[in-house]
């Protein structure tokens, strides 16, 4: 396979030297598109877009074709997971994802299986291989996974929730079933992640975007230390070359120096948290990715070369840091403020870097 030509976003997670800060974005491949509307539209739905390899490729590239990101990330979904354990997963039109078989009992607990990466998900890996080979070395590609947490609560509530009643329900009063079905969540993960590595992924992201909803003690206890567990069993090289791990936890501003001993490479910042902060938090234990708020891009271009030459500001001088969102892109950003976005990201922070 043919070389890196852009690897400044695998430098930053690594903090070697860069040129430039690298950035991409969470979600850049999205409904804020109208060509990812349209081969959308062409696969029929949102999981058949994820089920062919071909189209899920076709989008993967989109956004690149678009803005100057310095990486691409596998287009897919974490609930993929949780569907290859039997849960029957699709999404209704305007409602969001709905499991047809949610996990509410010790029974539904005990038929939960460590689905094979290469036999029910195989359409993921697939992807990862055709994504691979279509990009070519122009930028490294991002495989990626929910924590066991996050993927619980999509499991137990069967779909999107605010108040987590089911799971939380679940985690108060029988802490020991909500902990059997994280260890095999956990254990699926691994060896989904693991497969995506042998696939061709060249850095993983674990998404835990419901980890800020529990308390400090049930943080540790029912999400990090899984995602930890997780981490430990990762495949951290491959090409002769490492294989980064970020973790973000949306919401976990407050616990940035337990998350930093987790074993990740680099954690994720939402927008709750000042980056220059987080990076005196942190030390030399991580690199940080992170951390515009979404809704920034809302306003004017000018707008939001402030707000990124802020940012920059805040983290400062040296590698480390690789620009994100702090969560995903909205679906009705105008896609020309966000090439202002990663523009700016490029022009404004080369001083940082000399
Ligand atoms: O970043 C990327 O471009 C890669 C693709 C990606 C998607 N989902 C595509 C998607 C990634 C990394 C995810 C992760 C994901 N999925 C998370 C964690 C990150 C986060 O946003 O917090 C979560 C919680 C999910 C679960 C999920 N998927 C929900 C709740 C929904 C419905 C809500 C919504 O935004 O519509 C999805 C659907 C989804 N996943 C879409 C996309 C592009 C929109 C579906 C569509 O095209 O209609």
């Amino acid at each position: 396979m043919a070389g890196l030509k852009n690897d400044r976003f695998l430098r930053a997670l690594l903090k070697q030297p860069v040129d430039v800060t690298p950035v991409w974005m969470m979600r850049q491949a999205g409904r804020y598109l109208p060509e990812y509307r349209a081969t959308r539209t062409k696969a029929g739905s949102f999981m058949d877009l994820c089920k062919n390899p071909e189209l899920a490729c076709e989008v993967t590239i989109q956004p690149l074709e678009r803005f100057p990101l310095d990486a691409a990330i596998l287009f897919s979904d974490i609930l993929t997971v949780p569907d290859a354990m039997g849960l029957g997963l699709r999404f209704a039109e305007g409602e969001g994802p709905i499991f047809d078989r949610p996990v509410r009992t010790a029974a539904d607990v005990d038929k939960l299986f460590v689905p094979d990466p290469e036999g029910e998900l195989r359409y993921v890996m697939d992807a990862v291989r055709t994504i691979r080979r279509e990009l070519d070395g122009r930028v490294p590609l991002i495989g990626f996974s929910g924590s066991p947490w996050t993927l619980a609560t999509y499991m137990v509530e069967g779909g999107s929730s605010k108040e987590f009643a089911h799971v939380k329900g679940m985690l108060y009063d029988q802490p020991a079933l909500m902990h059997k079905l994280l260890d095999v969540t956990a254990q699926a993960v691994t060896q989904y992640l693991n497969a995506q590595v042998d696939a061709g992924a060249q850095a993983l992201m674990i998404f835990d975007t419901w980890g800020g909803a529990l308390t400090p003690r049930d943080y540790q206890e029912f999400s990090l230390r899984y995602m930890a567990q997780i981490i430990a069993g990762l495949k951290r090289e491959a090409d002769g070359r490492k294989v980064p791990v970020v973790m973000f936890t949306k919401g976990g501003g407050l616990w940035l120096e337990a998350m930093a001993d987790a074993g990740a490479d680099a954690l994720g910042l939402d927008w709750t948290v000042d980056i220059g902060a987080a990076r005196r938090r942190v030390g030399s234990k991580v690199a940080l990715q992170g951390n515009m708020d979404p809704c920034v891009l809302y306003a004017s271009p000018e707008r939001i070369r402030t707000e990124v030459k802020d940012i920059l500001a805040a983290y400062g001088q040296g590698s480390g840091h690789v620009f994100n969102l702090g969560h995903g892109i909205h679906q009705h950003v105008n896609p020309e403020h966000a090439a202002a976005f990663v523009e700016a990201v490029h022009q404004l922070s080369a001083t940082y870097h000399q």
